[in-house]
């Protein structure tokens, strides 16, 4: 649904987008969601996000004279303490135009997702710290990681690393290229009061730290694989990166993984189908890796199309012990 710029009502909108979330704020578990997804809601480009009290503004077309409009009707439904805005960066806009605060004055929040608490940053240019749509695949990790050694690869804020670690995993390593994460990835365990040490992190690229870790014989009994749309080529690879790269990677992954052990593998593009993606990385398995359970995002992120959502798989060693026992 795509509505004529100058005819958009912010506070229809938002009044229509806020009713059909209903099940997701009255779930006291849960403070953080989507509230807002302009695709398919009504403004191709905008979406708002959640965080406890904070309410994130993320636009693609230029709607920075609606944004009053679009705050005021975000406070008609939520007593949001803090309002911002980030404009994209296609916009051309200087880092400085691009951030908008519109109601409150913090720049951070603790937002709630059922057992768990995440430290989330409002004036980062990027996500907050949080992504909203893989909500079930963290609640998969923490009843499916108890005394598992877990390898988290493109860790970010270790949101899922840490849903493993809170569901009792015997070991969880994170690994992620940016060193500007160990403190976020510290700040969100110790808020749930999970230890966390510095040898729980791995700083460096992914393409230089797996092939060393096959050699010195790690193994892990399940692998967190979440790769963004497009891996940059990296100086450590041997081949040309493509995609979210899963054929590479998944080879790499299956020399890690302990008989019976699982991967939880996220699927972020669209041009790629669900059956496709999960046959790509069968063969690159070498058919060791069998799909055994898929997820997706949430209703606070509408889709029309399938292949617009979220698409997670779990992949399971073909020795799986689980299976035996029917779990
Ligand atoms: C989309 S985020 C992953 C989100 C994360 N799984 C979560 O749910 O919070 C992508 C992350 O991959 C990291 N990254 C990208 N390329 C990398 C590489 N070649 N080696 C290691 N980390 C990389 C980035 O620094 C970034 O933190």
């Amino acid at each position: 649904m795509e509505i004529n710029t100058s005819a958009i009502n912010w506070q229809e909108m938002i009044n229509n987008a806020w009713e059909r979330r209903k099940p997701l704020w009255q779930d006291s578990n849960v403070d953080c969601f989507r509230v807002f997804h302009g695709y398919e809601e009504g403004s191709r480009g905008t979406v708002v996000e959640k965080f406890n009290d904070a309410a994130v503004i993320d636009y693609k077309r230029d709607i920075r004279d609606e944004l009053p409009e679009l705050a005021q009707a975000l406070l008609s439904v939520f007593p949001f303490k803090n309002i911002v805005a980030r404009g994209h960066q296609s916009l051309g806009l200087t880092l400085k135009e691009r951030f908008i605060i519109l109601h409150g004055t913090d720049t951070s929040a603790i937002c709630n997702e059922n057992d768990l608490r995440f430290m989330v940053k409002l004036d980062t240019p990027h996500n907050p710290g949080l992504y909203l749509d893989a909500r079930d695949s963290r609640d998969w990790l923490i009843k499916n990681s108890a005394n598992r050694r877990i390898l988290n690869l493109f860790a970010f804020t270790g949101s899922l690393g840490l849903s493993s670690a809170f569901g009792k995993a015997a070991e969880v390593i994170h690994l992620d290229r940016s060193k500007e994460l160990l403190p976020r990835i510290q700040e969100n365990y110790k808020i749930n009061q999970v230890n966390f040490e510095t040898r729980n992190f791995l700083r460096g690229d992914i393409y230089k730290h797996l092939p060393r870790a096959i050699k010195a014989g790690k193994r892990f009994d399940g692998i967190i694989l979440d790769p963004p749309p497009k891996v940059y080529q990296s100086r450590y690879a041997q081949h040309k990166t493509n995609g979210q790269d899963f054929s590479a990677l998944i080879k790499y992954c299956t020399q890690l993984l302990n008989p019976g052990g699982w991967i939880l593998g996220m699927l972020h593009r669209f041009d790629c189908s669900w059956d496709d993606f999960e046959e790509q990385v069968i063969e690159a398995s070498g058919h060791a890796l069998l799909p055994q359970h898929r997820l997706t995002s949430g209703i606070d992120f509408p889709e029309s199309l399938p292949d617009k959502k979220l698409r997670v798989s779990i992949f399971v060693e073909k020795n799986d012990p689980m299976k035996k026992d029917g779990t």
